[in-house]
């Protein structure tokens, strides 16, 4: 299986997840990295691209105007704070944007500009005197809608003769009046019943169909069949694009079946390494000992930010309680926060309110694109593992451990983890990571302060 941003594995005091829950995650950890995201994630990457006819000329724009927006657009493009398209954006657009439509399946890594472009795209290809939906777009869960909405009506600021609908649930409408927006965005579920139950679209008239985040989309028990279905009723001629984070062969048996001859963009993700990464353990007995250790490691180094995960709730608690005793400025984040309190809680990490954060969650959402100080040269930033990551069966997770402690290529400048190792079997799990990534964990004594500081250099 692929990392993908979207994708979040979580052991808690409750046990084991249910498959239900997992598939939740999914779609949280997508809005949560969609809620905290300051702007475009860069990715050095080359953009492959598989055109449908290759005898056809490959296009790609490098600025927002050789795409020949409308100028209503592009002024909302730029108000939007967006001076060049990223890189998915520019092979995406002018595919997108050609005559005729062509169909597109993409996929890159959450924050590369996939929904700024479809949604640029939609916006482009309305005529606003008709009034009758002609685009329509789902989003696996109601929320993701409602942010995609949002950037609908943000590009489309300066163009308000186009209207914008959400069929979502709890939007009750009456039977038989057809809409007049020109723009649809919602859930399958909501979308199909506009379309058969209530007939307040008509699917015939349908230029533009987006399949958004398809890969959260299938994880939602019922809602493939239900996408399968709108886009059945859709007219022949109509152009349809469908955009994942990952693309697992799930996602990608779905896309065909929905898109098409498909011209396909794919970037793929950063990987994350190790490279930069010095890798420590500490051995110790219990979690009193554990928090010893860290108090240690603070007295010897001056750590900018730490990120400390811990396997329990318990554990989690309890740490951030001794060390605000301490007088550390902690922030706690847990499974069974709301997605908008998470959000906030790892906006103020990263504005550096709070220099210690604390959390249970596999977070799947790199180190250095939350702490403000880790590309500092001053200063060190640490991960902790309070508790070394484990899968939900109990045994090493590789992939766990790379994105907590990993970091990019451009990031890379370095990074300090220290694993807090408090038993026979976590010292096993250590060696199976320090095998795996054929990387040296180096013992850490942390009752020596001169060996501590020299960890930071
Ligand atoms: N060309 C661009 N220039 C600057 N920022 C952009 C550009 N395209 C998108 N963004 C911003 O980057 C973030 C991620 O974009 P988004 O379209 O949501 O990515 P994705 O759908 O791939 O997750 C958003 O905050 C968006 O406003
Ligand atoms: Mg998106």
């Amino acid at each position: 299986m692929e990392a993908g941003d979207a994708n979040s594995r979580q052991i808690d005091d409750d046990g084991d997840k249910s498959d239900e829950e997992e598939k939740e995650d999914r779609a949280t950890q997508s809005l949560l990295n969609k809620l905290i995201r300051s702007n475009v994630v860069n990715n050095t990457n080359q953009v492959e691209v598989l055109q449908r006819d290759p005898n056809s000329p490959l296009y790609s724009v490098k600025t927002f105007e050789e795409l020949r927006l409308k100028p209503q657009l592009l002024k909302g493009v730029y108000e939007m704070g967006f001076n060049r398209p990223s890189k998915i954006q520019e092979n995406a657009l002018p595919m997108m944007l050609a005559e005729p439509p062509q169909n597109l399946i993409a996929q890159s890594q959450s924050g590369t500009g996939k929904t700024a472009a479809f949604v640029l795209a939609m916006l482009s290809h309305v005529d606003p005197s008709l009034k009758w939906p002609q685009c329509l777009c789902i989003s696996p869960t109601y929320e993701l809608a409602l942010q995609t909405g949002k950037v609908i009506e943000q590009m489309g600021k300066f163009y308000p003769e186009v209207k914008l609908a959400y069929a979502v649930r709890g939007h009750k409408m009456e039977r038989g009046i057809k809409i007049k927006e020109q723009i649809v965005i919602g859930t399958p579920g909501t979308v199909l019943d506009w379309c058969i139950k209530l007939k307040l679209i008509d699917p015939k008239k349908i230029k533009v169909f987006v399949l958004d985040e398809a890969d959260v989309m299938i994880a939602t028990q019922g809602h493939q069949d239900q996408s399968i279905r709108i886009q059945r009723m859709l007219p022949k001629g109509c152009q349809m694009l469908l955009f994942s984070a990952t693309f697992e062969d799930s996602v990608w048996k779905f896309a065909e079946r929905v898109v098409p001859d498909p011209n396909i963009i794919k970037l793929k993700r950063e990987e994350e390494t190790l490279d930069t990464i010095k890798q420590y353990y500490v051995l110790c007995n219990s979690k009193e000992d554990k928090f010893n250790a860290l108090c240690n490691i603070y007295g010897a180094i001056t750590i900018a930010q730490a990120m400390i995960f811990c396997h329990t709730r318990k554990t989690a608690n309890w740490l951030a309680g001794q060390l605000s005793k301490e007088g550390h400025q902690v922030a706690l984040l847990s499974g069974e926060m709301a997605v908008e309190q998470r959000a906030a809680v790892i906006e103020r990490f990263r504005d550096g309110k709070e220099k210690v954060l604390i959390t249970t969650n596999v977070l799947f959402i790199p180190f250095s694109s939350v702490c403000k100080f880790c590309i500092d040269v001053e200063q060190v930033s640490v991960v902790i593992n309070f508790d070394l990551p484990l899968d939900k069966d109990g045994n090493p997770d590789n992939e766990t451990y790379l994105h907590r402690i990993g970091r990019t290529g451009r990031f890379g400048k370095r990074g300090l983890a220290v694993n807090m190792v408090d038993s026979q079997r976590s010292m096993e799990i250590l060696k199976t990571y320090e095998r795996h990534f054929n990387k040296k964990i180096a013992r850490l004594d942390t009752h020596d302060l001169d060996e501590i500081e020299k960890i930071a250099n």
